[in-house]
């Protein structure tokens, strides 16, 4: 029997409750284990602010999106003390392991705290399927379903007016939610951080779309893309406690751009943080749980310094340095998949 604690943190994403859940159920059915959750991430580690979890405060909360944890961008090792205030909680609460649930940044704490003799065992979470070492992450599918049904709703009024939509999706490094919700919505054109556009072959080939007789158009464009000779878009200043740039608002430049060019009318969307909230779609949810069992069960036999994973269709543990090494990127093979649908 051991006390654990977990904690989510970055960004939300629908099927962190389910790993919560699942963690806890195993943990006291099986191991006969005690838990606590941190609150708002790294940031509740470091002032010991943790809550009980049991059977009751876990239940009913498969199908919530968000975390009942709470989540923060908190930063270990930017804080003063980092490292000596987050052993000093764990002594305090008396706990033997950590499992964080998180991406990059949150799993690179937790790497760190793993090489300075901290028990942690990851799990990987985020909507942009960018982390190394998996297949996917939870949270992916129900990111790439609420874009597609956006994509889809956005066909028919494009349609009726003869316009180019923009639609902008989230995904900071990695071209993941745009390349599977472009080829599940029929898009046009699919612009990915992975590949910086020319903004004149963008226009051409919606010029050639439009020759051929069809008079509306659909591109959609990740948070994180870029043209060619310019830089990455953001309309904000700040950066967070990782150095990650708040990201937004290509779509506003392609609209402008395309429509000056081309002289189509253009409208942009950007779908934002609607793709990371509500109830996970079904596959999250399997996922998460598969996930959390996995990551209790490693937890209990000392197999420390790992993340979970998926391998195809095996959940699978890795170490955290693989994953941590460098982000995922876009298969090739599904963006060239979507391209045989372009113009
Ligand atoms: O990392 C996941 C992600 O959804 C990115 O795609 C996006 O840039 C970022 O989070 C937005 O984060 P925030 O919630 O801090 O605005």
């Amino acid at each position: 029997m051991a006390r654990i604690g977990l904690l989510t943190g970055g960004g939300d994403c629908p099927g962190l409750n389910a790993v919560i859940r699942a963690v806890v159920r195993k943990g006291i059915n099986t191991h006969g284990h005690e838990f606590v959750g941190f609150r708002y991430g790294w940031a509740g580690v470091l002032s010991a602010d943790a809550i009980d979890l049991t059977h009751e405060s876990t239940s009913g909360i498969l199908h919530r999106g968000g975390t009942i944890l709470g989540t923060s961008r908190t930063n270990v090792f930017k804080e003063k003390d980092g490292l000596a205030r987050v052993q000093a909680s764990l002594r305090q609460l008396r706990l033997d392991a950590l499992i964080p649930i998180g991406g990059e940044d949150t799993l690179g704490v937790a790497g760190k705290l793993s090489e300075a003799g901290v028990n942690v065992v990851g799990v990987p979470k985020t909507i942009d399927n960018d982390l190394a070492g998996t297949d996917f992450t939870f949270g992916f599918q129900t990111a790439v379903q609420i874009a597609t049904d956006a994509i889809d709703r956005l066909h028919t009024t494009a349609e009726s007016h003869n316009r180019v939509i923009v639609v902008e999706v989230m995904g900071r490094h990695a071209g993941w939610i745009a390349a599977y919700s472009g080829l599940a919505g029929g898009a046009d054109v699919v612009l990915v951080p992975e590949r910086p556009f020319d903004i004149d072959e963008v226009c051409d080939r919606l010029r050639r779309r439009h020759a051929l007789g069809r008079n509306f158009s659909i591109v959609v464009v990740a948070e994180g893309a870029t043209p060619k000779d310019g830089q990455l878009h953001s309309e904000f200043e700040a950066t967070d406690a990782f150095g990650h740039a708040r990201l937004g608002g290509i779509a506003i430049e392609l609209e402008r751009e395309i429509e000056q060019r081309t002289g189509f009318e253009a409208r942009m969307t950007i779908l934002g943080h609607v793709q990371r909230g509500g109830t996970p779609c079904a596959y999250d949810r399997v996922l998460g749980s598969r996930f959390g069992v996995e990551a209790i069960d490693a937890a209990s036999e000392g197999d420390y310094g790992k993340m979970v994973a998926l391998r195809g269709t095996e959940i699978v543990r890795v170490p955290l340095s693989e994953a941590l090494a460098a982000p995922k990127l876009l298969d090739p093979k599904v963006f060239e998949t979507a391209e045989v649908f372009f113009g």
